[in-house]
């Protein structure tokens, strides 16, 4: 292969080249030891150049060195078909001999572009063009390339930038600009005639030479410059260095298709070749997402390197459950990961949780459903293992079973599609999360920019990509929650850092590695459940938080036929005259909140005495306690308002009354031993509710409620049913004698 690559700089005129390239995408696309069919059917690559269309191929001869088809390069090379450029990889696959990229060096640059166009040095027609291409996207065809670079009327022209680097003592020699054009060479992209080029390459140079520093040198001695009509494009004619100019440029992205396109706007310019150097990664990726007819009205590059999953052969997948911090509603979270539809032994569970809260529920699962998993193994919060620990676990897990991917999902992340990993792993990326965001809230598991210090800051396009306005793939900054990673990204990531929490150390080592994050919200897999104000240490916790996760409450204690008691065309059960009989509430809504009523404990006496009420008389006295002692007055108002005021428009029409009030939210505890039944009495109510919260022959025997006016007597009371009548002058009711067990009521007088 290396051999072959050597030779591709030196055949560029065969198509035997493109293939080439096509082959190193692939090869990569398929990866080291991962066990996806990632062939030529599988894979849909980006659009492939069609040379007759483009004789300018000719006429410009494009290079690039890379040593590895890393995100950043088939960006590149995506961007290059895009607009019907031909690219020369020089170095691809070899050993980088070039130094560090981030301080110095890239000599090897020169020597490699030096070899490969040898053969051309005298072509005076033919141009080379050279640019990075791990950070650098191309914008323009060739025609418009050449154009603009003839309108120089250079015959070397190279990208400028802001910062004279790296020796900053040369900043003086060069020759002075105006405004804000800038001033100082960048090595990142050059074009020029063939024999100007290779005189350029003409001094030798030491593979870890920096070759910056070497063009400089060349620039600068006025001599040199002038024999080989030498210019900087300081106005960003053609070339475009983003470090340092962030307001120099904008971009512009069309409203209907979609696609961007960068201007310099200090000149009015709208340079072909973007490059993304020094600091500046965050912000070219940011343009990236636009640029290069990424969209055409829907998301074209969203249709590239899709890849099929062989059902005979998928992937292996670490699936990482990590729960670091008490989260709402992780019964509902487990189920689902437990309905993940992935082939349970081609997966490797691991579950950590640092929260005495979980522990439990992870331990069952795990024993419940650990035996269909490849391997499964929990770290609870008695091994006293820290967040940063229990994520670089399940990456050290990931590779100690060679798993071909590490699937995180976080505590909060919901998953609401059981698809959610194969559609991940369709997307065939590196790094790559599905959008979830808190529902009625931009708040989401990713940063679309970043501030200085490395932590938020929002993108222009942050609110269209949260609320599903724009819909594609975006490679971003910082994710969180819930994501894929590949296993040839696994080396790059670290979890340690001085200043930043585990998952912003994990962003940063990955974007340090080149390593794109991609956020894609072609589909809606999931949600987050709302931590803000989670008070683990109530009885029952997860009950308490309908004002601030409405959507996960509603399903853990709405019973699922509750819509079918608001559709007219379904008949509500009367048992009797006036009295009404809904599903409205779950199991869990009545476990969890007898629980919480015994938690508390601080039941009446059923004395006609009661301190509680308003002149500390009850006439009709009950054993109970009221929703306001434990805290959920508010609470059970909104529940009212939200659930039961809909059900009373539907039966009892023409009556209003938005928002409901009622002052007495309470249960009632019957049983043989305490106080049994209730005499005859009316409510002070205009409607009253009474929610049965268990069975009768199951947890008690007897009870129930009687009408008198009508002798009728509602007995097989159901648990998660609620009773609807009239609070005063028909329904004159008692509390039937209970004669064994405890009964349970929930009761609410209506607009008193
Ligand atoms: C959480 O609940 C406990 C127990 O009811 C209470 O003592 C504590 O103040 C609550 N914490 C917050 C932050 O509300
Ligand atoms: C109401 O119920 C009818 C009969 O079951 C059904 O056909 C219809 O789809 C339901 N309407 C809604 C909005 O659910
Ligand atoms: C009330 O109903 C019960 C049982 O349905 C019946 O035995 C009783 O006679 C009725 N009483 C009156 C006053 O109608």
């Amino acid at each position: 292969m290396q051999q072959q690559h050597k030779q591709s700089a030196l055949f560029w005129r065969s198509p035997a080249m493109l293939l080439l390239f096509l082959a190193s995408l692939l090869l990569f696309l398929q990866g080291a030891h991962t066990k996806i069919e990632a062939d030529a059917d599988g894979v849909v690559a980006a659009p492939v150049v069609d040379a007759s269309t483009s004789n300018f191929n000719d006429k410009i001869k494009v290079f690039t060195v890379a040593s590895e088809p890393t995100d950043g390069y088939r960006r590149y090379i995506r961007s290059s078909h895009v607009y019907d450029i031909e690219v020369t990889t020089l170095g691809m696959g070899e050993e980088w001999t070039g130094g560090d990229m981030k301080t110095a060096g890239g000599g090897v640059k020169i020597n490699l572009l030096r070899k490969a166009i040898e053969p051309l040095k005298d072509a005076q027609d033919t141009l080379i063009m050279f640019t990075d291409s791990y950070d650098v996207i191309i914008t323009a065809r060739l025609e418009e390339i050449l154009e603009k670079f003839k309108e120089t009327g250079a015959k070397l022209l190279f990208s400028a930038e802001k910062f004279c680097w790296p020796d900053k003592s040369l900043a003086n020699k060069y020759p002075e600009v105006e405004g804000k054009a800038s001033r100082y060479l960048n090595s990142g992209a050059f074009i020029g005639y063939a024999p100007q080029v290779y005189a350029l390459l003409e001094e030798p140079i030491e593979d870890t030479g920096d070759d910056q520093l070497y063009f400089t040198k060349v620039f600068l001695d006025e001599t040199k410059r002038a024999k080989l009509g030498m210019k900087l494009d300081t106005q960003s004619r053609l070339f475009q260095s983003l470090h340092g100019a962030k307001n120099d440029v904008k971009l512009k992205v069309d409203l209907d298709s979609n696609q961007g396109t960068l201007q310099n706007i200090d000149f009015m310019t709208t340079p072909a070749i973007i490059h993304g150097n020094g600091l500046s990664k965050v912000d070219l990726n940011a343009y990236g997402n636009y640029l290069a007819k990424t969209f055409s009205g829907i998301c074209t590059v969203c249709q590239e390197y899709i890849l099929e999953l062989n059902e005979k052969q998928l992937p292996v997948v670490t699936l990482a459950v990590i729960v670091p911090q008490a989260v709402p509603f992780f019964d509902l979270f487990l189920e689902g990961i437990e309905k993940i539809d992935y082939p349970k032994d081609h997966l490797n569970l691991y579950m950590y949780t640092s929260v005495p809260l979980h522990d439990e529920l992870i331990e069952a699962y795990v024993k419940k459903h650990g035996k269909k998993y490849a391997s499964a193994k929990f770290v609870l919060s008695t091994d006293l293992l820290d967040e940063r620990s229990g994520r670089q676990l399940a990456l050290d897990k990931a590779q100690q079973h060679h798993s071909d991917y590490l699937f995180v999902v976080d505590g909060e992340a919901h998953i609401d599609d059981k698809a959610v990993l194969r559609e991940l792993l369709k997307l065939n990326k590196q790094f790559v999360a599905p959008l979830f965001n808190k529902y009625y809230e931009l708040w989401s598991n990713f940063w679309g920019a970043l501030s200085d210090g490395g932590y938020y800051a929002r993108s222009h396009d942050y609110v269209d990509i949260v609320k599903r306005d724009l819909v594609g793939i975006f490679n971003v900054p910082h994710v969180t929650s819930i994501y894929l990673i590949k296993h040839s990204a696994f080396d790059a990531i670290k979890f340690e850092h001085k200043e930043f929490d585990p998952d912003m150390a994990l962003c940063e080592s990955l974007r340090n590695a080149g390593i794109f994050m991609f956020i894609s919200n072609q589909r809606n897999l999931g949600h987050l459940v709302n931590v803000d104000n989670f008070n683990s240490s109530v009885v029952r916790p997860d009950f308490h938080t309908l004002l601030s996760n409405r959507y996960d409450w509603t399903k853990k204690y709405i019973h699922p036929d509750y819509a079918n008691f608001l559709n007219e065309s379904i008949p509500v059960p009367q048992p009797c005259p006036d009295v009404y009989w809904f599903h409205v509430v779950t199991e869990a809504f009545c476990d969890d909140l007898v629980a919480i009523m015994e938690g508390h404990g601080k039941w009446s006496d059923g004395s006609n005495s009661d301190k509680r009420l308003e002149g500390g008389y009850e006439a009709v006295p009950t054993r109970d306690i009221h929703m306001r002692q434990v805290g959920l007055d508010t609470l059970y108002l909104k529940f009212l308002n939200i659930f039961v005021r809909p059900l009373q428009e539907r039966v009892f029409t023409g009556y209003y009354h938005n928002p409901v009030r009622s002052l007495m939210n309470f249960m009632v505890r019957y049983r043989p031993d305490e106080q049994p039944s209730l005499r005859p009495h009316h409510d002070s109510s205009t409607y009253t509710i009474n929610i049965a919260m268990n069975n009768v022959g199951e947890d008690y025997e007897g009870g129930g409620c009687r009408f008198l006016r009508y002798n009728c007597s509602v007995t097989e009371t159901k648990k998660g049913w609620m009773l609807m009548h009239p609070g005063r002058l028909t329904h004159f009711h008692e509390g039937l004698l209970v004669t064994k067990g405890t009964r349970y009521i929930m009761i609410s007088f209506i607009d008193p």
